[in-house]
């Protein structure tokens, strides 16, 4: 049996990276998954990058706001997103991104595939025909239905709408880890999932795991950053 570790959307909550690295043992894993966003709206994006820099077997990915950050360092103009508080998380990003990472993320692609026993399997940040398609486990089977239409992936990994859900539509297998950094539902604990691969079989568990939210909150305040992000924190819900 292949165990892979899933996950997505850290958004530089390293924090919450660390309580789920102590939980499951990453080093286990015969791949770890990222689906993107490694950095903006928390204060540790060279602690995430480096967390998945110093491990072998992992397929990464780039997010919305990975692009973004690449993008500002090049010395384009950031025109989205306009509300002032996320403007102020893209910069200070921008502003302490190690070189080290920014080269790191640069030679990342923006979807990756890979095989394992005899399943395809395609890892997207939003869908496998849009990297800003926000794909919830809610939207109508007949847009499931499209993207499993030709699918050459039998299983289908994406992150950006921040959801965990696990769905088979047409025999294809949509898994969303929800995100490990930055919730939206309510529950500030972090999310990711394991899938696992038998021979015919797949298997996908969901797990939700408190973090030491308090750490991510100490250093949004001591960076002087906005206090709407420490809320959102807390309360595990979306308020930019
Ligand atoms: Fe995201």
């Amino acid at each position: 049996m292949k165990k892979i570790l899933l996950l997505g959307d850290v958004h530089a909550n390293y924090p919450a990276l660390k309580a789920i690295g102590q939980y499951i043992k990453p080093d286990r894993f015969d791949r770890i998954v990222n689906t993107g966003d490694f950095t903006v709206y928390s204060t540790f994006p060279n602690e995430t990058i480096q967390w998945f820099r110093k491990r072998k077997k992992t397929i990464c990915i780039l997010g919305n706001t990975d692009r973004k950050i690449l993008r500002i360092l090049k010395g384009k103009k950031l025109k989205k997103p306009k509300k002032n508080e996320k403007r102020v998380m893209y910069f200070w990003t921008s502003e302490n991104l190690l070189a080290e990472n920014t080269g790191y993320l640069k030679a990342l692609p923006e979807k990756a595939d890979f095989t394992v026993d005899h399943f395809r399997i395609g890892v997207f940040h939003g869908t496998l025909e849009d990297p800003d398609e926000e794909l919830f486990p809610t939207d109508p089977a007949g847009r499931f239905q499209q993207l499993a239409k030709d699918s050459p992936y039998q299983i289908q990994i994406m992150g950006h709408s921040h959801v965990p859900y696990y769905k088979i539509v047409d025999g294809v297998h949509f898994i969303n880890p929800g995100s490990v950094g930055r919730m939206f539902d309510g529950d500030p604990r972090a999310s990711f999932a394991i899938l696992k691969i038998s021979s015919e079989k797949i298997a996908v568990e969901h797990f939700r795991i408190p973090y030491g939210v308090e750490e991510a909150v100490k250093d949004l305040k001591e960076q002087k950053l906005p206090g709407i992000y420490a809320k959102m924190f807390r309360i595990g819900k979306k308020l930019n």
